[in-house]
């Protein structure tokens, strides 16, 4: 078979890992011939791929990032068309595509799994909101990264007496964090909250906090602010209104305690990733090629317990996988 290998949406460590666990076991065992194409979605529109080989792939599972470039391009937006990918299939002869991605990239796979192709999907993403799935590679790497930045933030924040607020991405989950407060996406707060379990720390004599908030979470103050003035981006995501800024300031001036505003962005989502994630993409990458010598399309490998099983992309692709708040509640009972 000849098997065409995109990786899309936001990169993280685990890539690289998937890509050679694909090519290594199809090449060595089934003897199938693989095509990268070239920053995700966008390669596959405007057909711009390379041949991929063993030699290609052999030392690459401890890089970060992605050997094949990724790109936010979406194949149903208007601006590209579907039709452009599927010429593409046509052109280069492919029996077969695997696609590595999160919800959106995932989303569109399993559109051009209806309309006919034989797509395989793999879970990727450093949010881990991948339904049907236990845990998306790349989580694991992001989250480590910020438990460092937390360890390191903790001894400044003691030293200078100031309340640090971490703000990390996580648009519509929040999975992350270890810290004295945490706010995420799933759940309601007023910056009254914010305060109660700060002063509640500052009572026990802490003189300083550190506050991870996800990037889409809100306080309702901030909700009635953002609703005068929505604003949408590329994508069509909400713009959202920087929270870590707005936290800092209100603390600062409600609690009279001095603040600090840390947004490390990218910085947790680059680099090598964990062994964890080098051996739960490796996995992935093997059942992947797997279900593509099984013809067993429109599917994605899942953690599920400690097995990988075959999912459907479109179950896996139907909604977001939230934070259960009965998890977000054992946190609570160790703040502060
Ligand atoms: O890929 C997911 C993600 O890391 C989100 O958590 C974050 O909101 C977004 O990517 C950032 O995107 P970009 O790399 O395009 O700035």
């Amino acid at each position: 078979m000849k098997i065409g290998i995109l990786t899309g949406g936001g990169d993280c460590g685990g890539l690289n890992a998937v890509i050679k666990s694909i090519v290594w076991k199809g090449i060595n065992e089934y003897g199938h011939e693989f095509i990268g194409f070239e920053d995700g979605w966008k390669g596959a529109v405007e057909n711009i791929a390379r041949p991929l080989e063993i030699d290609d792939v052999i030392d690459i599972m401890p890089e970060g990032g992605t050997m094949l470039g990724s790109s936010r391009t979406n194949p149903f937006n208007p601006r590209h068309g579907p039709e452009k990918v599927e010429e593409t299939f046509e052109e280069q002869d492919l029996d077969a595509m695997i696609v590595i991605g999160g919800d959106d990239t995932l989303g569109a796979a399993d559109k051009f799994y209806e309309r006919g192709l034989n797509v395989v999907g793999v879970p990727k993403t450093m949010d881990n909101d991948l339904r049907c799935t236990d845990m998306t590679f790349g989580f694991m790497s992001a989250i480590q990264a910020a438990t460092d930045h937390l360890d390191r933030l903790r001894t400044t924040a003691c030293s200078h007496h100031r309340v640090i607020i971490y703000e990390i991405f996580g648009r519509y989950a929040g999975w992350a964090g270890d810290a004295d407060f945490i706010m995420i996406p799933e759940k309601e707060y007023s910056i009254d909250d914010v305060c109660h379990y700060l002063e509640k720390r500052r009572e026990k004599g802490k003189e300083y906090a550190l506050v991870v908030v996800a990037e889409g979470a809100t306080t309702t103050e901030m909700e009635e602010m953002m609703a005068q003035d929505e604003e949408t981006d590329e994508y069509g995501h909400v713009v959202l209104g920087g929270i870590g800024d707005y936290l800092a300031e209100e603390i600062e001036e409600k609690m009279d305690w001095e603040t600090r505003y840390i947004q490390p962005r990218h910085i947790v989502r680059g680099g090598s990733p964990t062994a964890y994630d080098r051996v739960l993409s490796s996995r992935y990458g093997l059942m992947a090629i797997d279900l593509v010598e099984e013809e067993n399309f429109g599917k994605m490998p899942a953690l599920q317990g400690q097995d990988i099983v075959p999912v459907d992309l479109s179950e896996a692709v139907a909604e977001i996988k939230q934070v259960p708040l009965d998890f977000y509640e054992d946190a609570e009972y160790l703040f502060g």
